[in-house]
This record gives C-alpha cells, sequence and structure tokens, in this order.
C-alpha cells in the first residue's frame, strides 16, 4: 500500500499544550519505519504550518476558543488531504481532535469533490459531539464530530462545502466521558456509540462485527484513534485521561480485525501529549495501534 504520513502540530483545539508536538512524538517512536518494515511504500509529506497559541490572542472571535486559526488550519488540512491520490492510504498525526473536522473531510473528498458518502470509526473516551452552546469548556477538540455533521458554528461546519458526515455512519467505540448536554445530542443524531459498559459486556469481537454491519453501505472508512480511548495506564500522555478505558489488546484486536475487513482507507492518530507522557510510552503504543491495522500479525 502507498501511505502518506501528514503531521498538523495543533494544540489550539486542547485545554492543555503540548499535543502539537504528538506529530514528532509519533515519528520518534518510528511510525514509517514500522510500517516500511510491513511491506508498505511511506512517505512523510512534514507538518502544515499551524500558528502557536502565544502569538495569538485566545478570544480571537468573542465566543470559541482560538476559532479562526482553527479554521484556517483545517482548511488547509482539507486542501493537502483530499490532493492525495485516492488509491492512497494518508494517516494524519495530530495533534488535538480538532483535526478530525479537516482530516475526515479532506478523506471523504479525495478524488471526489463532491465527496464521498464516508464511515467514521471513532475510537475515543469522548464522543467529542459538543456543540459552541452545549460544551462546558469551549475547547474545540470537544466538537469535531458535531461540527462534521453540520451543527455548530457555520465555518467549521462547511468545511467540506455541501458534503456532510451521516450520523447513521459514525460508530464510537470506547466511550466514557460524555457531558450533560452533549449526551442529548448525540441521543439526538442517532450516533451508534459503544460504551465501555458495551465493550465489557459484548467484548470487541462481537463490537467489530456489528460495526462493519451498520458501516456496510459506505464507500470510504475512515478510522480516528484518540489516544485517551485507551486506559491511561496504557497510554498515560494525554491532555484528557479518564479511567477505565481499552486494554492494550482490546485496542490492537479492535485494529487488527479491522485490518482484516481490508476496507478502512484513513487513519487519524491524535492527542498524544509527549509533555505529559512517560519516556515516549504513549506515541510508542500509538505507533503500535497503526501497525495492527496496516498488517502486523503476531504470527
Ligand atoms: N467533553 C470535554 C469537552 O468538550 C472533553 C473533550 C475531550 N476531547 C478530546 N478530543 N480529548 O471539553
Ligand atoms: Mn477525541
Ligand atoms: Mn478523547
Ligand atoms: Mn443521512
Amino acid at each position: 500500500m502507498n501511505i502518506s504520513i501528514l503531521g498538523i502540530p495543533m494544540d489550539l483545539g486542547a485545554g492543555r499544550r503540548g499535543v502539537d508536538m504528538g506529530p514528532s512524538a509519533l515519528r520518534n517512536a518510528h511510525l514509517a519505519q514500522r510500517l516500511r518494515e510491513l511491506g508498505h511504500s511511506v512517505r512523510d509529506l512534514g507538518d502544515i504550518a499551524v500558528a502557536l497559541p502565544e502569538t495569538l490572542d485566545k478570544h480571537e472571535t468573542g465566543g470559541l476558543v482560538f476559532l479562526n486559526t482553527i479554521l484556517e488550519a483545517s482548511r488547509e488540512t482539507v486542501r493537502r488531504v483530499s490532493a492525495l491520490p485516492e488509491g492512497e492510504f494518508p494517516i494524519t498525526i495530530g495533534g488535538d481532535h480538532s483535526i478530525g473536522m479537516g482530516t475526515v473531510t479532506g478523506n471523504a473528498l479525495r478524488g471526489n469533490p463532491a465527496g464521498a458518502r464516508t464511515g467514521l470509526i471513532w475510537v475515543d473516551a469522548h464522543t467529542d459531539y459538543n456543540t459552541p452552546q452545549s460544551s462546558p469548556s469551549g475547547n474545540i477538540h470537544g466538537m469535531p464530530v458535531a461540527h462534521l455533521t453540520g451543527l455548530g458554528d457555520p465555518g467549521l461546519a462547511s468545511l467540506g462545502g455541501a458534503w456532510q458526515l451521516h450520523p447513521e455512519d459514525i460508530v464510537m467505540i470506547g466511550i466514557r466521558s460524555v457531558d450533560a448536554h452533549e449526551r442529548q445530542l448525540v441521543h439526538e443524531a442517532g450516533i451508534k456509540a459503544y460504551t465501555m459498559k458495551d465493550v465489557d459486556q459484548l467484548g470487541m469481537t462481537r463490537i467489530y462485527e456489528e460495526t462493519m454491519e451498520r458501516l456496510s453501505g459506505v464507500e470510504r472508512l475512515h478510522v480516528s484513534f484518540d489516544a485517551d480511548a485507551l486506559d491511561p495506564t496504557v497510554a498515560p500522555g494525554v491532555g484528557t485521561p479518564v479511567p477505565g478505558g481499552l486494554t492494550y489488546r482490546e485496542g490492537h484486536l479492535l485494529m487488527e480485525l479491522l485490518s482484516e475487513s481490508g476496507r478502512v482507507t484513513s487513519l487519524d492518530i491524535v492527542e498524544v501529549n509527549p509533555v505529559l507522557d512517560t519516556q515516549n510510552q504513549t506515541a510508542e503504543v500509538m505507533v503500535g495501534m497503526a501497525a495492527s491495522l496496516l498488517g502486523q500479525r503476531i504470527l
């Protein structure tokens, strides 16, 4: 497979500094080499430019934190990702989860200006379905999925022109932290979310099977993997850790099964925060997850 890696050193959407160093930490953990060892042809496209928060006014636009700069970086992400050939497998590395607005949109638009019907597997402790109105923090990394489905700020909600993600094409896995009003929005949208209770009760294999069944009609399949989906003992280097997360093996099993399906067409790795990490453990674990998704097997 032809894989391209694009870094988006964005931390403007998060409440804490440090995820802007995520791309560097993942490269340090040998992301490209691991994938080359699996037989892939990998090119690293470097990072897109994102302004430093120290150079900006936090409430540039009055309401949302760093809205203008995130909007600009998201548009650039759409331009860069949508320009990649259709047969290529992009891995976009963050950066906070606000990059998902640009990455999912860019992948839907690759080789198809109207946008292909795209399934989204959102692996996360959080549903990230806040709108500017519902968000208790004002941090945009808690809002990307809502904007992908057309809610929220009109600029962020129209990155793909007329293209939008269908709520019925979204499956979330690993969920254990949802804000009060956000919960209502997730229900209203009809998004399928597998909570940690579901993971405990059903097991990852059943969740995988149901997910594939549900997303059987989509043309493309994007996996957006937030490192905080994993338990904080496995992935301590994240800004919004929540106890009771996916085990190391649950994460790998999901990636191995998705790999076997042969249906995944793009991947995000987000929310790796080296400032809060232990010896780059979180970046290394996430590189392992990417390797499993791209064909690594135990035997
Ligand atoms: N729900 C919280 C908020 O809206 C936390 C979101 C965390 N999101 C993330 N991508 N880590 O602020
Ligand atoms: Mn997230
Ligand atoms: Mn999260
Ligand atoms: Mn629809």
